[in-house]
């Protein structure tokens, strides 16, 4: 969720206190939690559903007398007048030459952050911040310490500005942060700098980190001249009930057309005083959004990351979709087994710039002479099954997490498979170890094995040949961008030395292509 909590304890472990409340009152380490602890949880969503459902009631008995006693030509008009509305609405959104395709200098980004916590938080930012590349701002709610600091070093880092005086705002959720009005407010402040050929604002937390070459390649798909909400939800399902299927998660970042953007803003100041009763800063912009009627179009590449634990299964089962953003890593296990968080991080987007778009796509391919099945997780990991495991099951996360507020085993927005005790049915694992560029747009990247120290290792015979597995090779060609403009497909791989050609070795080679026709992943 979004960092409405800005301020940050000094620590980054996950605080495993069962409850929020006390965290919050004895560390004042607001987390970021969104929390509703008290039984009367429920209580606002069950009043909103039944007033929701008696408005709906009034409305539609109210509709049916007006269709039966008006009669159609007074309708007509005000339709053809919204459609008139509408499209002088796009000629003079229009920006730009916009017959180019959407390119980085399009997106004005719109990162909420805080002065105190800045410091802190910045290494996330600087992760996908390009100078001169990247447009945009991370808001504070005031003058950083040593703006001098920042100014000095602003050619790698966000420049800031400080957010507009929101003290005049209501905000009344009490179990949340007043901050939240100051976010949702980004997006207005943003669009008020009236800077040249935007087509998009792209809101995120302090603690987002933004693949951007994917996120064009995203928003690509869409006209900005049109009104565009695009997102995605939280993975934890509690959390979802509780803040809306229907918001975009602020801190996997959402993007908002320049069009949308142009009407939300003129209505956006109303919408935070009339929902002052919601906790977080994306669920007033997307109250605010059901205003104008504009709904969510989901991408599912956003990760909010709403989960608790060892994010492995999620990145290991990607959907096939772009890779666009990560959220919460601070209070996640860090993404490689021996590193630290930040320089899991960085191992992985070096693995993202050398091929943007394949990263953490998942590739599946069997041995047919070994009876093994691999899974690769590109850039990130690959798993070793001595066995014909299915596409299927190879497809469903792992579920070495758990939900982000009662951190309970689920429900998500995805399925799940448990990660057994047994060493004999969990596959060997590799972690990305290093990248080359080969020529002809190729990568090879390799995979080295990991043991957990702890771990006990099977010890059947069947299981020994893959044992001696050290690492595995993958080579791909780079991912065309265009192919995310096509129906979505996984792509295909094969085994290189199945063995066929004498010598083993303790290396497994595979080739990742394009799937031939009537190729599927089917065991003999
Ligand atoms: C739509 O256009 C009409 C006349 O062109 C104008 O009176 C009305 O205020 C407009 N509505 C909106 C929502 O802009
Ligand atoms: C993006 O497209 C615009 C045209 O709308 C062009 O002027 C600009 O140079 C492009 N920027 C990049 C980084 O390609
Ligand atoms: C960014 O642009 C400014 C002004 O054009 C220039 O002075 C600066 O060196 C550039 N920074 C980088 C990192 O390219
Ligand atoms: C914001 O405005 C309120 C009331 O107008 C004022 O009391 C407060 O000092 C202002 N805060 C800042 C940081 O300027
Ligand atoms: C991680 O560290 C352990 C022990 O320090 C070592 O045995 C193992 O090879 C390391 N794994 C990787 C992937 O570097
Ligand atoms: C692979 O599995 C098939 C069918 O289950 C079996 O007939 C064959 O012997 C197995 N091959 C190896 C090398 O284990």
């Amino acid at each position: 969720m979004s960092s409405i909590s800005s301020i940050r304890g000094t620590n980054n472990t996950i605080n495993h206190d069962e409850n929020p409340f006390k965290s919050w009152k004895s560390l004042l380490i607001p987390t970021n939690i969104k929390f509703k602890p008290t039984s009367t949880d429920h209580a606002f969503p069950i009043f909103l559903i039944k007033s929701t459902l008696a408005i709906s009631t009034v409305a539609s008995i109210f509709l049916i007398l007006f269709l039966a006693f008006s009669n159609q030509s007074i309708c007509l008009p005000q339709y053809d007048t919204v459609l008139g509305n509408f499209s002088t609405s796009t000629r003079r959104t229009t920006t730009g030459d916009d017959h180019e395709k959407t390119n980085i200098s399009h997106i004005l980004f719109g990162i909420g952050g805080s002065a105190k916590t800045w410091n802190d938080r910045r290494h996330f930012s600087e992760l996908w911040w390009k100078p001169n590349v990247t447009r945009g701002f991370v808001w504070l709610d005031e003058k950083p310490p040593r703006p001098e600091r920042m100014l000095s070093s602003s050619s790698s880092f966000l420049p800031y500005r400080v957010s507009a005086n929101t003290s005049g705002f209501r905000y009344s959720c009490s179990y949340g942060s007043r901050s939240a009005v100051r976010m949702a407010r980004i997006l207005k402040e943003s669009f008020e700098l009236g800077l040249e050929n935007v087509r998009w604002f792209v809101m995120g937390d302090d603690d987002t980190v933004l693949f951007a070459e994917n996120l064009v390649v995203v928003l690509g798909k869409y006209d900005h001249n049109q009104m565009y909400y695009v997102g995605g939800n939280s993975e934890s399902v509690e959390q979802d009930v509780i803040h809306s299927y229907t918001m975009a998660y602020g801190g996997g970042g959402f993007a908002i057309s320049y069009a949308l953007a142009a009407e939300l803003v003129r209505v956006l100041d109303g919408c935070i005083d009339r929902y002052h009763k919601f906790f977080g800063s994306d669920q007033k912009v997307q109250a605010c959004l059901s205003e104008i009627g504009v709904p969510i179009t989901r991408e599912l590449g956003f990760h909010q990351l709403d989960i608790r634990g060892d994010p492995y299964g999620v990145l290991a089962a990607h959907p096939v979709a772009p890779l666009v953003s990560f959220h919460h890593l601070d209070y996640l296990q860090p993404l490689f087994p021996n590193l630290t968080r930040i320089d899991s991080l960085r191992k992985l987007v070096g693995a993202y710039e050398a091929d943007p778009g394949r990263t953490l796509q998942q590739t599946l391919c069997y041995d047919l002479r070994r009876n093994w099945s691999v899974s690769v997780s590109w850039g990130y990991t690959v798993q070793l099954y001595p066995s014909l495991v299915t596409a299927k099951e190879l497809g469903t996360a792992w579920l070495t997490f758990k939900s982000w507020r009662t951190r309970n085993p689920g429900p998500f927005t995805f399925n799940t498979r448990p990660v057994s005790p047994d060493p004999c049915e969990k596959p060997g694992l590799y972690f990305l170890d290093g990248i080359v560029r080969t020529g002809a747009g190729r990568t090879v990247t390799t995979y080295k094995r990991h043991v957990h120290y702890s771990e006990n290792v099977c010890d059947r015979v069947d299981y020994t040949p893959a044992l001696a597995i050290e690492s595995i090779k993958v080579s791909a060609p780079q991912f065309n961008p265009d192919w995310w403009n096509k129906a979505p497909r996984r792509q295909c791989c094969e085994i290189i030395n199945d063995g066929t050609q004498g010598v083993l070795g303790s290396v497994v080679k595979l080739k990742i292509r394009g799937c031939n026709r009537f190729e599927s992943l089917t065991p003999p």
